[in-house]
């Protein structure tokens, strides 16, 4: 049996993937031998430099700005996909965004800000992708450990990936029997540039740091470790798992 994991002849699309846990991702998938899409909204300096990272590892990569939150652009990211490679393998829902409050001072536009980008988007992107996944594939989203515990300033963005995550148990049952692998990554503290917005930045890095038992905080590196396994057959009897990767942080009581 050979042990080693080979994507080669498989396209990929990383949403959010120009930056942090996405281009993890996105690169790691390269270097399987995947070809790779990735998503961006705003920095295309930083899209670049991925499709660059993509390339060096002799894949293709494409660079597709698209706001997961709007229905239309993920339609038009799909069709994009299509005219350049014709199909897609693998779907990685990694983009997010959202609003950090406490609860009680959310607006409406904030609670449906966060809801539209990060919760509302894996179901047109399936939808749209499917079409293109004749071959089976796999699919997975990034959550986050708000999902299940309650964190200050973060009611709008745990809601929402409470909400994703439920969804990939839904669509792991519809899309089973189509050969679709559908799961989620949890991820704990992982110092990217999306740490820049919580008000605490500095004391949450120290106490996740402190409180793993691994004794380190959980890298880009290692979330693109598991969906690089959750994208090869050792895992293809996982479906509609989410699986968190934290070094232990969320088992202590
Ligand atoms: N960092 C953590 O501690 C942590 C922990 C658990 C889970 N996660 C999850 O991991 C995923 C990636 O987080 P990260 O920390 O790597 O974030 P990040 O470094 O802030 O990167 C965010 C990425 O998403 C893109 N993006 C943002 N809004 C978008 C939109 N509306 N449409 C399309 N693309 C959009 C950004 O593109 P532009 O730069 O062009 O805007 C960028 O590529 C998210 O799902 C997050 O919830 C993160």
């Amino acid at each position: 049996m050979n042990l080693s994991i080979s994507l080669s002849d498989q396209v990929a699309l990383v949403t959010g993937g120009s930056r942090g846990i996405g281009r993890a991702i996105a690169v790691r998938l390269a270097q399987a031998g995947a070809d790779v899409a990735i998503n961006y909204l705003r920095q295309r300096t930083a899209a670049d430099e991925t499709v660059r990272l993509i390339e060096e590892q002799g894949a293709k990569a494409l660079a597709i700005r698209a706001n997961v939150g709007e229905y239309e652009n993920i339609g038009q990211m799909i069709k994009e996909i299509e005219n350049a490679f014709g199909k897609l393998d693998i779907l990685i829902s990694n983009a997010a965004s959202g609003v950090l409050k406490p609860a009680l001072e959310l607006t409406e536009r904030h609670w449906h800000w966060t809801m539209d980008i990060n919760a509302g988007t894996l179901l047109p992107l399936t939808q749209h992708a499917l079409p293109l996944m004749k071959d089976g594939g796999t699919i997975v989203a990034v959550s986050s450990l708000g999902s299940v515990r309650a964190i200050p300033n973060y009611a709008a963005v745990g809601a929402s990936k409470a909400a994703l995550e439920s969804l990939i148990r839904h669509l792991a049952i519809e899309l089973a029997p189509k050969g679709i692998k559908v799961n989620a990554i949890s991820a704990g503290t992982v110092d990217t540039d999306a740490l820049k917005y919580f008000p605490n930045r500095d004391e949450l890095l120290d106490e996740s740091k402190r409180r793993t038992p691994t004794g380190r905080l959980t890298t880009p590196d290692d979330i693109a470790n598991v969906a690089l396994y959750l994208c090869s057959r050792f895992s293809d009897q996982i479906q509609g798992q989410t699986i968190v990767i934290d070094g232990g942080y969320s088992i202590l009581a």
